[in-house]
């Protein structure tokens, strides 16, 4: 039976917890899983690290631990770890706050990205790599700066290293989730709307019902990386396809 490495970012709540649950509810996939927060659930196929990834230079030091030499049939890379960051206009932000979302957003995942890559170049066997992007990766919204800007970046890396890997055995995507019922959501309603003009059509999402539970999220996730056969644009939105 095939046995999948799946690593992890940001599963202690939100579109990760659900992407966590959905993968160890499947037989023979083991889970790396990385946030701050562990959670407080054991299972024989899950280990999890508690890291902050806007720290790069802890991030620098813990790479060569995160990734097993343990052979697998399929290795997996999700980074899902994600922050909307301070909601205001260009020329309000603290720069701390700007060079911390830069970090986990953009750069943790290019760090996992390239280390995963080096790691498991030299094996055949199927490797997907998937970075959570967004609708913001493409399109410019007021007051999100920095969210919009490290998605843009990143699905570019993400282009660029599908590029640099085309091998048989490399898979790579930028997937956009939709939106999602979690903690981004409420902390973006949360919003001033002098800071930023959409607060009522977020608002609105919610109260009609219209966000997307995570689990459903997770699922077309897990179908999508499970058949890149059939998904072979680096690009992906998870509204663009149905489950079967
Ligand atoms: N929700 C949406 O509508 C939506 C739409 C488009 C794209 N996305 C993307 O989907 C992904 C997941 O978002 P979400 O909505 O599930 O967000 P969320 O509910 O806020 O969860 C974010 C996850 O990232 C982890 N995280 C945050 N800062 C971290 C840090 N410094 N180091 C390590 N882990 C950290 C959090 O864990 P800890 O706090 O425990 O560290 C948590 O597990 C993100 O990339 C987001 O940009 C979401």
């Amino acid at each position: 039976m095939s046995k999948t490495l799946l690593i992890l970012t940001g599963h202690s709540k939100g579109l990760g917890r659900a992407i966590l649950d959905h993968y160890l509810s499947m037989d023979q996939v083991d889970v790396i899983a990385i946030s701050r927060t562990a959670l407080s659930i054991t299972h024989p196929r899950l280990t999890q690290k508690d890291l902050d990834l806007s720290d790069l230079s802890v991030l620098q030091q813990e790479l060569d631990s995160i990734f097993p030499s343990e052979e697998f049939e399929n290795y997996l890379l999700i980074n899902n770890a994600g922050w909307i960051g301070e909601v205001k206009a260009i020329g309000e932000l603290d720069p701390k706050e700007l060079r911390q979302q830069v970090n986990l957003n953009l750069l943790a995942p290019m760090f996992l990205t390239n280390a995963f890559i080096k790691k498991y170049k030299s094996n055949s066997v199927k490797k997907v790599i998937c970075n959570i992007s967004s609708g913001a990766a493409t399109r410019p919204v007021s007051g999100w700066g920095g969210y919009c800007s490290t998605k843009a970046a990143l699905a570019m890396f993400t282009m660029v290293a599908d590029r640099d890997n085309k091998t048989e055995s490399f898979h790579f995507y930028s997937l956009a989730p939709g939106i999602v019922d979690t903690t981004m959501q409420d902390e973006i309603r949360q919003a001033d709307v002098k800071d930023f003009p959409e607060l009522e059509k977020f608002k609105s999402f919610k109260e009609k019902g219209e966000l997307t539970a995570p689990a459903l999220v997770a699922e077309k996730i897990g179908y999508l990386l499970g058949n890149p056969e059939r998904f072979p644009e680096v690009i992906q939105d998870v509204r663009n396809f149905e489950l079967p």
